[in-house]
């Protein structure tokens, strides 16, 4: 099916769409089907913040790699597709019978797993995963050191755990005034590099390899909630404004994707 709409004078069809969403930064991305990624979207795309987190994080082909918090697995099957590796794809929101439905028909049922599970609650043997990854979720849930206490051991030894989050690029003792027409509740777990060093460091638990915001991951931010949110009213459904405006607003560059990468010791 082509979808096409019309956004005030100018048609957005899939062509347009997808070269919107083409970012020279994410070759490996800029792959995937458009409608595919923008349909299947819970927030920032997750298949540019994989990517990003990739670039600095490598993995093997083979090796046994969580998704956790997956959302509806775009990152899993982006990981398994470009890397070779088997996926865990962890998530509580979202079925693991849809998700399983979407990893088939991207062919991937021999490679990736659909799991539905909380984070805090994991059954997985000890030493079972090369990597862990986490991509716009592990604020839901890890601001607690208790949860790194709970997922570490589940690395092999030398393993290794990357997460990109929205983020700020330093702590504020409070919310800028020029950003308060757009606080939620829930962006108090939104951290700096500096604020995730400190909570994964204090245990002792891992070496962090890597603390620092995405380059240009506002830029990209904007561009694609911007561009969804034309697609959203292209097809007659209602656009997500705020984030846009808010990023627009954010004329200190505050916000952010915080990325980590850490080896368990
Ligand atoms: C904003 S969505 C992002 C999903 C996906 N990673 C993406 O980027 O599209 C946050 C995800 O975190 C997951 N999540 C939140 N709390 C969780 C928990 N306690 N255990 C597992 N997943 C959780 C939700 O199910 C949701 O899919």
């Amino acid at each position: 099916m082509i979808a096409v709409g019309v956004l005030g004078t100018m048609t957005i069809d899939a062509g347009e769409l997808a070269r919107r969403l083409s970012v020279s930064r994410y070759p490996r991305s800029s792959r995937y089907d458009a409608v595919w990624l923008v349909e299947n979207m819970m927030g920032p795309c997750s298949v540019w913040l994989a990517e990003a987190l990739t670039n600095v994080m490598p993995l093997l082909p083979g090796e046994r790699v969580m998704d956790l918090g997956c959302g509806k697995a775009m990152s899993s099957i982006f990981l398994a597709r470009e890397f070779g590796v088997k996926v865990e794809a962890i998530d509580l929101w979202i079925g693991a019978e849809e998700n399983a439905a979407r990893i088939s028909n991207a062919g991937l049922s021999d490679v990736v797993t659909a799991v539905h599970s909380d984070a805090t609650c994991l059954d997985f043997p000890e030493g079972h995963f090369d990597a862990i990854i986490s991509i716009d979720a592990y604020h839901y849930f890890g601001t607690e050191p208790k949860l790194l206490g709970s997922i570490v051991p589940l690395l092999k030894p030398g393993g290794r755990l990357g997460i990109v989050v929205p983020g700020l690029r330093t702590e504020v003792e409070a919310w800028p005034d020029h950003l308060a027409p757009w606080w939620q509740e829930g962006f108090e777990t939104f951290h700096s590099p500096a604020w995730w060093r400190q909570l994964w460091e204090h245990e002792g638990l891992v070496h962090v390899e890597r603390a620092d915001i995405v380059p240009r991951g506002a830029d990209d931010w904007l561009t694609w909630t911007a561009t969804c949110d034309d697609w959203a009213r292209a097809q007659g459904r209602s656009p997500y404004e705020l984030e846009a405006e808010m990023l627009r607003a954010d004329r200190d560059g505050l916000l952010g994707f915080t990325r980590l990468v850490a080896t368990r010791v």
